[in-house]
């Protein structure tokens, strides 16, 4: 089994229920192998110290969340060279028509550029916009090849369970296709194909606050694993909702619906459908749902957030996590990487 989440700030509740709380759950059960993706974050050109500092609080988080360094590798990506060498040749067998169309690659490559999201634009219209933009903004090729670097993360562990949430999905569908073309390309039964792996329930999308169907870093509408009990009150208190169901068993609007997905990740399934009652009979009081939605995202968050501090203040003990991670990581890695260069023609005289 193999994951990583990447350094681009601190983790929140979309990190912990589609990732983090799954590595946990999976460590007693398989050989488990979780990473920083440092080189990953590099795609939005990260101040430099902002990048180590994330890499670090993330490893913290990671410890403190439960990873457990006898049981799971962890490890930072970029302390494995060998993935940084797989990515050119995985490279070679990649074509730059399907990298274009991942939905990520679009929906970020528009925000770089500060073009307007369009349903119904086709694959072509958007394309055309990022290769002919006149907005003198770059998108960087790091940010194309983005699906090959994580491909690499995979093969090169020739890791088959991969715990993810679902907006990685179709990252994974790409990971696949790469490990079959390089396979049927050189004959080789050599890459076993991953699938996402969601031990403790399926792959989720958790929400965010601001009534948007998913909590990002960079969509501002996230609840951290970090945040102190006022500013988690004090933001939950905020998120948006409407005006109440006027007539019984009314559908949903998005932003209730929202509620309810948090409520449903981190509270009980009687306080959740004591709830939905409530909404379904119109006598809900969405102040009582978040008050509640609040102190049962604490209970989850409190004890991690407790343990970060200490363990970010004992780096003697993070460089020795991290050195015997890689330490294992690279073992495999360059393994895989030998063998593959042989299969690709990079021989010894
Ligand atoms: P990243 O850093 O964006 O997110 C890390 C993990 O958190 C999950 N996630 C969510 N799940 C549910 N709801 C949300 N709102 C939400 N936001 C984030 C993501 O699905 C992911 O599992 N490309 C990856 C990192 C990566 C990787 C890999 C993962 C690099 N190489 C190899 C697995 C295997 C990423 O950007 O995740």
């Amino acid at each position: 089994m193999l994951s990583g989440i990447r350094s681009t700030g601190n983790l929140h509740l979309g990190n912990y229920y589609g990732a983090l709380r799954k590595f946990v759950a999976a460590q007693d059960h398989f050989d488990c192998n979780f990473f920083i993706a440092d080189l990953h974050s590099l795609t939005t050109n990260p101040d430099p110290d902002a990048l180590h500092a994330n890499v670090k609080s993330i490893l913290a988080e990671y410890l403190a969340a439960g990873l457990d360094p006898e049981k799971s590798t962890i490890f930072i990506q970029s302390d494995v060279p060998e993935i940084s060498e797989m990515y050119l040749l995985l490279n070679m067998h990649v074509g730059i028509g399907e990298l274009m169309r991942t939905v990520s690659f679009k929906d970020k490559a528009r925000k770089m550029l500060g073009i307007a999201p369009s349903d119904s634009e086709s694959d072509e219209e958007i394309e055309k916009q990022i290769v002919g933009n006149d907005t003198g903004k770059r998108v960087n090729a790091g940010l194309l090849t983005y699906p090959t670097l994580m491909a690499v993360d995979i093969l090169i562990q020739k890791a088959t369970k991969v715990p993810v949430g679902k907006d990685q999905l179709q990252h994974l569908e790409l990971t696949r296709r790469f490990a079959r073309r390089f396979n049927s390309f050189y004959g080789v039964d050599f890459f076993p194909e991953p699938t996402d792996f969601s031990f403790g329930g399926a792959p989720v999308k958790v929400p965010g606050l601001d009534g948007s169907g998913k909590m990002g870093k960079s969509e501002g509408n996230c609840i951290y694993l970090i945040d102190e009990p006022k500013a988690l009150r004090k933001k939950v208190m905020r998120a948006v909702t409407d005006e109440g169901p006027t007539a019984p068993n009314s559908p949903m609007s998005q932003p209730v619906e929202n509620l309810f997905s948090l409520l449903e990740l981190t509270s009980t399934p009687e306080v959740a459908t004591q709830f939905r009652n409530a909404y379904n009979d119109c006598s809900i009081r969405y102040g009582d749902l978040k008050k509640q939605l609040a102190e049962d995202i604490l209970a989850v968050t409190t004890p991690i957030r407790e343990r970060v501090a200490d363990i970010m203040a004992d780096e003697e003990y993070l460089r020795k996590v991290v050195a015997r991670g890689a330490e294992k990581a690279r073992e495999r890695a360059a393994r895989t990487l030998a063998d593959m260069r042989q299969i690709m023609g990079i021989r010894k005289f």
